[in-house]
């Protein structure tokens, strides 16, 4: 059968030619990309190929944060890039895996449904089970494909072109899922579509028990069915997904917050809601995995502490907080929201420069900074949000050891 053209084209890159331009084009450098692509076209190289390889190269160079130092050898779109998993968070989703087949057991073989260019595939393969991986656009299969190669995972890990929802599952130990969840404008999509949809999630679980997958963060609580553990991730702070396990892949717990790199847990069932009370010596802002999970009474009880405010993720202390699941403050002022005094406040300090965080409030930073007219060399951080249904300010120092 004759290849897309995409595809055809992407394959002539994967040539002894095409690797070797794409050598003289990487690392990726911005300004010297013109004359290396002039330099290549007086060599006689065709500059659909040139181009392709200056394509890949900088999309290497973009990846590199997102994916490590394996992304040095992968080939991607830059829509495949944006979908990718973190290498740190595959990694995590892999482990529940491995934990399915101790002694690398060769016989597991995990379905990874919707791969994509392979983030998670590679990341699963690494870990132990063979992969198979579906995907329905051809040419982000090939890329799929050519990272397996690439990566040294031939004969742990392959791509199949085709529509997951038409996948039989025979002899398909475990599933994992990762359904695009944007559209061509990247816009957030609803659950119901998703593409496949978060129906059909439920529907492979019902077929294969060991079943995990990836869901967007904001996904609604009231969708998630009972008997599975949702787990909020955070990387570097960052809110990135809400992983779903289902059967053996689920611990006991219906719902966790995960913190990467640290890999700092919280678990409970997202039901219970912190009390409130008034503003003490120190404030935590909870993660955000940890607020998204629906455990900051959770925190609470860590951290002995209660919120500013019954409908506000702050929590307020007497004692230095001890946790890593937040960033934590002292807090020096706590005043009624108002920009004269506050401005007099700042003044009186020299305080040229704020860092403004806010939750509960609807001043934004941007309107807020010019009506303050700054003067001075000394910082300081502000917090707008409600205290006991009071729009406030907090000043607050930022602790920079929690421990
Ligand atoms: C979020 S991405 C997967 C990213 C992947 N986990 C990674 O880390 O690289 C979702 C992928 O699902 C594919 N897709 C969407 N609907 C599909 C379907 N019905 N069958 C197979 N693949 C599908 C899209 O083309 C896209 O590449």
């Amino acid at each position: 059968m004759e290849e897309p053209g995409p595809v055809a084209a992407f394959r002539t890159l994967l040539t002894p030619q095409g690797q070797a331009v794409l050598d003289r084009v990487s690392p990726y450098d911005e300004e010297r990309a013109l004359g290396t692509a002039e330099t290549l076209r007086a060599e006689g190289v065709d500059p659909a190929l040139t181009s392709a390889a200056l394509t890949q190269a900088r999309l290497r160079a973009r990846a590199r944060d997102r994916l490590g130092p394996a992304a040095e050898r992968m080939f991607f779109t830059a829509a495949g890039l944006e979908q990718a998993t973190r290498a740190s968070v595959a990694a995590r989703h892999a482990e529940r895996y491995a934990g399915l087949a101790p002694g690398d057991d060769p016989e597991l073989l995990v379905a990874d449904l919707c791969c994509g260019l392979g983030s998670d595939l590679l990341a699963l393969a690494r870990a132990g089970p063979r992969v198979l991986g579906v995907e329905r656009d051809p040419l982000t299969a090939a890329l799929a494909s050519a990272n397996v190669e690439a990566l040294g995972l031939t004969g742990r890990a392959a791509v199949r072109v085709g529509d997951a929802t038409e996948m039989a599952l025979d002899g398909v130990g475990a599933v994992f899922a990762d359904p695009a969840r944007r559209d061509s404008h990247g816009r957030a999509l609803a659950p119901h579509r998703w593409s496949p949809p978060f129906s059909f999630v439920i529907d492979v679980a019902d077929r294969v028990a060991a079943t995990g997958a990836k869901l967007a963060p904001g996904v609604p609580h009231d969708v998630l069915p009972a008997g599975t553990e949702a787990e909020w991730v955070s990387d570097g702070g960052d809110l990135v997904e809400c992983a779903l396990w289902f059967g053996p892949l689920a611990t006991d717990v219906a719902r966790r917050a995960t913190l990467l790199p640290s890999g700092a847990t919280l678990t409970g069932d997202g039901s219970r809601r912190a009390e409130a009370g008034p503003v003490g010596r120190y404030l935590v802002e909870p993660d955000p995995a940890v607020i998204r999970a629906g455990l900051v009474a959770e925190l609470a009880d860590q951290v002995d502490g209660r919120l500013v405010d019954p409908t506000i993720a702050y929590l307020s202390t007497e004692h230095r907080p001890r946790t890593v699941l937040g960033s934590a403050y002292e807090v020096t002022d706590v005043l009624p929201f108002g920009v004269k005094r506050l401005r007099a406040l700042l003044r009186e300090r020299g305080v040229g420069r704020v860092t403004v965080k806010k939750r509960g409030t609807a001043v934004t930073p941007e309107q807020l900074r010019p009506a303050l007219r700054l003067r001075g060399d000394a910082e300081a951080t502000i917090v707008l949000t409600r205290v006991a249904g009071e729009q406030s300010v907090l000043i607050v120092e930022p602790l920079t050891s929690q421990w």
